[in-house]
């Protein structure tokens, strides 16, 4: 949105993937914040640790002040907010524009204290306790779109008008149809989401249907490239990278793909209890620059082949970064051109996104993908390579 603090896609840690409801606690977030810092994160660029949904008391206080769960976060929010603060990182927080949080409504978490009018008094209590991201989540299956546009703005202004710098993350898609609400968000939020939950499961194979998987996800989300970019991104929601249902092969895909959507990367795995392996995707750091690059261009789907598609995300310093990837159970040879990812003829350093490794090429760019994975690199052109690597046959395998 206009005046968004959140000129590259926001980095972070979510509650809600690991922890849902009945789990989030204050000890639970701050161990969060530590592994942040001990994990490398914090230091890869991940900055928000947000807390989902049930942090707050089933009642608001006699003034409508809303304030912390009393056994659940018996410190209170503005202390947890300085614990996050002292460790170098930031503070997230959650509200919806209704009168009850999906939880609530779900009846996980008792009260109905929404934020629905009181945007004012709450956006004013998010700034006095340190927030610096609010996920605003719309917990209804009913509401126009023009209901939603005001009720999220009348959030927004808020948020504006407390003269902190607050990220606003918005989710209009909690109840909606499976295809995502399309609609382009970039005046009201500084991210949007454009589907349902995603769960960590690769693709369900009945598009209609719920659960969403990375699949399904990327098949909304990617078409709404063009509307990415500084202070306005979509939301293809939190990563499952980690969590149980993804191989590592899975989860490494999942990862440069969000990268390439130019999409927030929420952690929402257990970081406290993480492997070396799921660590390290989540910090690759080309990929990460890749993300996080000021251009703040979406990765466009330029091939789709079925199971192949080829995804081409330019960059500030008029390289682009490449995915190819492959959907299928077999490995695949993914190919594209120059021309078809938007450079011109010549000689290309290609930098592989998840070794560093370089190659040269003067023409056709593929790889030979394993199932489920996606070979990454940087392409820049017009380097005077005099190379005989004329093809990227096998690069990737094994990789990804
Ligand atoms: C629905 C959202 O899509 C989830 O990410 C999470 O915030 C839950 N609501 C919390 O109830």
């Amino acid at each position: 949105a206009p005046g968004s603090p959140a000129l590259t896609p926001p980095l972070g840690w979510n509650s809600w993937n690991s922890f849902g409801c009945g789990g989030v606690n204050e000890t639970v977030i701050r161990q969060a914040a530590d592994t942040m810092v001990s994990s490398g994160m914090r230091d890869a660029g991940y900055q928000y640790v947000v807390v989902d949904d049930c942090w707050f008391d089933p009642q608001r206080d006699a003034q409508g002040n809303l304030r912390a769960h009393p056994t659940k976060f018996p410190s209170g929010m503005k202390a947890l907010g300085d614990y996050i603060h002292g460790r170098g990182l930031k503070f997230g927080i959650y509200q919806v524009p209704t009168e009850r949080t999906c939880a609530q409504g779900g009846g996980a978490h008792p009260g109905s204290t929404g934020s629905m009018g009181h945007e004012v008094q709450d956006a004013r209590s998010f700034a006095s306790w340190g927030v610096d991201y609010l996920k605003y989540d719309w917990c209804s299956s009913s509401g126009t779109r023009d209901q939603q546009v005001a009720r999220f703005t009348i959030m927004r202004d808020a948020l504006r008008a407390t003269g902190r710098p607050i990220v606003y993350s918005i989710n209009p898609n909690s109840y909606h149809a499976p295809t995502g609400d399309k609609y382009n968000w970039g005046e009201v939020a500084d991210l949007w989401r454009t589907t349902e939950d995603l769960l960590d499961i690769w693709q369900n194979g009945n598009t209609n249907s719920y659960p969403m998987g990375v699949g399904n996800v990327v098949d909304v989300t990617a078409p709404l490239a063009v509307q990415a970019g500084p202070g306005h991104w979509n939301d293809p929601d939190m990563l499952v990278v980690g969590r149980p249902g993804l191989t590592l092969t899975e989860s490494r895909s999942h990862f440069a793909l969000w990268a390439l959507m130019a999409a927030p990367l929420m952690a929402g795995n257990d970081i406290r209890t993480m492997s070396a392996d799921v660590s390290a995707i989540l910090r690759s750091p080309r990929l990460l620059a890749v993300n996080q690059d000021s251009l703040g261009a979406g990765g466009r789907r330029v091939r789709d082949d079925g199971t192949t598609e080829v995804f081409a995300k330019p960059l500030a310093d008029g390289s682009v970064a490449v995915g190819l990837f492959n959907r299928g159970n077999a490995t695949a040879t993914v190919s594209t051109t120059p021309a078809q990812i938007g450079l011109s003829g010549g000689s290309f350093t290609l930098t592989d996104l998840w070794t560093g490794a370089t190659s040269s090429s003067t023409g056709q760019l593929s790889a030979s993908v394993p199932a489920h994975g996606v070979a990454a690199y940087r392409v820049s052109g017009g380097s005077p390579v005099a190379s005989t690597t004329s093809r990227l046959r096998g690069a990737g395998s094994g990789r990804c």
